[in-house]
């Protein structure tokens, strides 16, 4: 790498947002230019995503990354509250794997996947991309449409649909902290 490339690379990590910043700029975003993810950002995120803790260190998870227009297009036209999916440049199923988690649990590996995807969110913020949860586990309908549109197997379940892309700005973060929230020493 040439001294010009390696500058540059250190004032790029450099430029990356501190933790607590990132936690609390996090928000929703569901509007998005429509331009692409790259495919180096896309495993940034899932570098983050298979950082987060597991139950007994199991990681009972997969990833199904999509990024065909068509693909996104059709899961957008197919769930209600996922509509955002066809202007994101990208989306990551994250799926639970019950066979693979600790004590063969489904709730474990949903635990799991949960923080994986938390770490998603923030991982897409980090890098100045925006991302969403959107629901498909625990609604049978969700689940069934994803299985069959992505050749999901019964043994796995659809978790949620992330989509990911660059944001439009309209979106802001909230400040959610409330004191009333927290009990010190007893409840
Ligand atoms: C389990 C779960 C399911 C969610 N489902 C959806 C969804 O289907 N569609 C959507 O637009 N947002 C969904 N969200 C995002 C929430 O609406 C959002 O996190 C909440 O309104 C707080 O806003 P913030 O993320 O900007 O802080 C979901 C979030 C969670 C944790």
């Amino acid at each position: 790498m040439s001294r010009y490339m390696y500058s540059f690379v250190m004032m790029e990590a450099k430029l990356k947002k501190d933790a607590m910043t990132v936690i609390l700029q996090r928000k929703s975003v569901r509007n998005f230019t429509g331009k692409p993810v790259s495919r180096a950002d896309v495993l940034e995120i899932l570098r983050a995503a298979m950082a987060a803790p597991a139950a007994v260190h199991m990681m009972p998870w997969k990833f199904l990354v999509i990024t065909e227009k068509a693909e996104l297009e059709r899961l957008s036209a197919g769930l209600p509250y996922a509509k955002m999916l066809s202007k994101a440049g990208t989306c990551i199923l994250v799926c639970a794997l019950p066979g693979e988690a600790a004590f063969g649990s489904g709730e474990f590996a949903i635990l799991d996947c949960s923080c994986a995807s938390e770490n998603i969110l923030l991982a897409a913020e980090a890098l100045g991309l925006g991302a969403v949860w959107t629901a498909v586990y625990p609604n049978k309908n969700l689940m069934g449409f994803v299985r069959k549109e992505l050749g999901i197997p019964e043994e796995v379940i659809p978790l949620n649909l992330i989509p990911i892309g660059h944001p439009t700005g309209e979106d802001k973060a909230q400040d959610k902290f409330d004191e009333k929230n927290i009990h010190w020493e007893k409840w």
